[in-house]
Formats: structure tokens, sequence, C-alpha cells
């Protein structure tokens, strides 16, 4: 099975997902979604109202500051591979649980062995905590490390940075320095630059709707 087909399975398997509680008040479940041969994926922690109800990560005002990060590395949202660690809303927008993350966990890691990027960017503490549980994101943000098979680079979640104002200069410094990291860890990982194929590799690409919360 190509890994464009995988993720049409786990997609397929997700909106119809009972696994934990969180399924009951879901609208929609939210997958994730870019191109297949993504070189860096994003995670981020769960959907909120906006992504609920449209079925798409990073929709809502945190979507927006994400587009803005990523056009800081000379990205584009069709460039890189976009999930959360939990792919159905928790209400009122709590923390996940650790029964949802553990149950959840599955399809992001059968997403990530579908994609097989060379840089996972975590946005957040659970996505973080998938690699390097106890580490402080003060401390760590930014820096790569190379863990198992691919690089890691754990980031603020853009929802902080756009509460804590004083967090923005470190988060978009991080995302500048995205592009010289991806030439590193191609180096290290002795992988090609990846030609652009998204006409056939982008899944279900549309222009985010920008929404405001503010
Ligand atoms: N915040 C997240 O962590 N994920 C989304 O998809 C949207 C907001
Ligand atoms: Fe299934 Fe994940 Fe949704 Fe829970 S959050 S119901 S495990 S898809």
């Amino acid at each position: 099975m190509s890994a464009a087909e995988t993720l049409e399975k786990i997609a397929h398997e997700v909106s119809a997902c009972t696994k934990c509680a969180l399924h009951e008040s879901r609208k929609k479940a939210v997958t994730g979604e870019g191109p297949a041969d993504a070189e860096i994926m994003f995670i981020g922690e769960g959907p909120g109202f906006h992504e609920n109800e449209q079925g798409r990560p990073f929709v809502g005002a945190s979507g927006k500051f994400l587009d803005q990060l990523l056009a800081q590395a000379g990205l584009e949202r069709s460039d890189v591979f976009i999930a959360n660690v939990v792919k159905c809303r928790p209400p009122g927008n709590r923390d996940p649980q650790l029964d949802e993350l553990q149950a959840c966990g599955e399809y992001l890691s059968a997403q990530i062995e579908a994609i097989n990027p060379s840089i996972i960017v975590t946005l957040g503490r659970f996505s973080m905590g998938r690699y390097m549980p106890g580490a402080k994101i003060t401390s760590v943000h930014g820096q790569m490390q190379k863990i198992e098979e691919r690089f890691i680079i754990p980031m603020y979640h853009p929802a902080a940075a756009l509460h804590q104002p004083a967090l923005r200069p470190s988060i978009l410094a991080d995302f500048a320095k995205l592009p010289e990291q991806l030439n590193e860890a191609r180096a290290a990982l002795g992988r090609q630059v990846v030609e652009k194929k998204k006409s056939t590799a982008s899944q279900n690409f549309e222009k985010p709707q920008q929404l405001s919360l503010f």
C-alpha cells in the first residue's frame, strides 16, 4: 500500500472511531492533512471549536498564526503534514487524558510511519511528551534532537504564544531556524531534496478558511 493509501485508510478508521470517550462529543474527527511524503510533520494537541466544525487541523486563531509562522520558515501549509495527538475535540478544550492519548496515539504512530518525515515539530506539551517526557519547553524549544530514525524539534504551541506575547519572539525565531535544520536533517539522514509533487500527493488540500476568534 502506498503512503497516501495508508493515510486514507487511517482517516477512514478515525472518522468512525469509538476507541475513547472523545468520540461521544465530536462533530468531525480531525485526522490531519498534508502530503504523504512531507519532510516535516507538525503535531499539535487536538481539535478546538473550529477544527471540530470543519474536520481540518489548525483552522482557528492558532491556525492563522501557524500559517504566519510557516511563512517565517518559507513554508506553506501544503508543504507540511499537520496532525494532532488526539483526533477528536476534548469537550470545552480540556486537556486530553492519558487513556485518550494512548488510544489515539496508535493512529498518530501509523501516520508517522507512513509519512516517514525527516523532522517532527511538536507543538505543545502533549506532543512533546511523546518524545521527551519530562523535558521543559522553556529550555529545549527550537533545539533539534535525533530520536531514533528522525529529528524532533519541540516548539511552543502557537496558542500559547498568542496568549503570552512574551513568547512570540521565541516562537518566531524557532520557526526561522527550520530551513537550516531541515538541511541538517537531510544531510544526517542521507536524504535528497524531495521534489514537490503537490498535485498528486496533497490530501484533499484547500485553502483554510480564515477565521478569527478576536
Ligand atoms: N490546536 C491544536 O493543537 N490543534 C489544532 O488542530 C487546532 C488548534
Ligand atoms: Fe478514536 Fe482518537 Fe477520536 Fe478517541 S480521539 S475516539 S481514539 S479518533
